[in-house]
């Protein structure tokens, strides 16, 4: 079992959950985190550090965002670990709930 990101974190980035995680599990893309499955521990303690809500456990990812699954494992393979909190992209919370924001992911 994994935590996964989701749609709501792209162009928030708050950054908070990093904080909080005992193994340094979360990647950071321009606009976007993501969470390696392989790390991950299930410890579920960023879930709810996220301003976005952005976080879910694997299988509690809402059905319309379960391609989010594969793409954490994915992008997790190719970007840089972040382990500290950086402040949130500009904007942020202009864009915390704005719907179909996929096309904007910066890889
Ligand atoms: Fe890290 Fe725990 Fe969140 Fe997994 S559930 S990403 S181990 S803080
Ligand atoms: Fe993204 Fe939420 Fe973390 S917006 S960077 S998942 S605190």
């Amino acid at each position: 079992m994994t935590f996964v990101i989701t749609e709501n974190c792209i162009k928030c980035k708050f950054t908070d959950c990093v904080d909080v995680c005992p193994v340094d599990c979360f990647h950071e893309g321009p606009n976007f985190l993501v969470i390696d499955p392989d790390e991950c521990i299930d410890c579920t303690l960023c879930e709810p550090e996220c301003p976005a809500n952005a976080i879910f456990s694997e299988d509690e990812v809402p059905e319309n965002q379960t391609h989010f699954i594969a793409l954490n494992a994915e992008l997790a393979k190719i970007w840089p670990s972040i382990t500290e909190v950086h402040p949130a992209l500009d904007d942020a919370d202009e864009w915390n709930g704005k719907p179909d924001k996929l096309a904007l992911l910066e890889r």
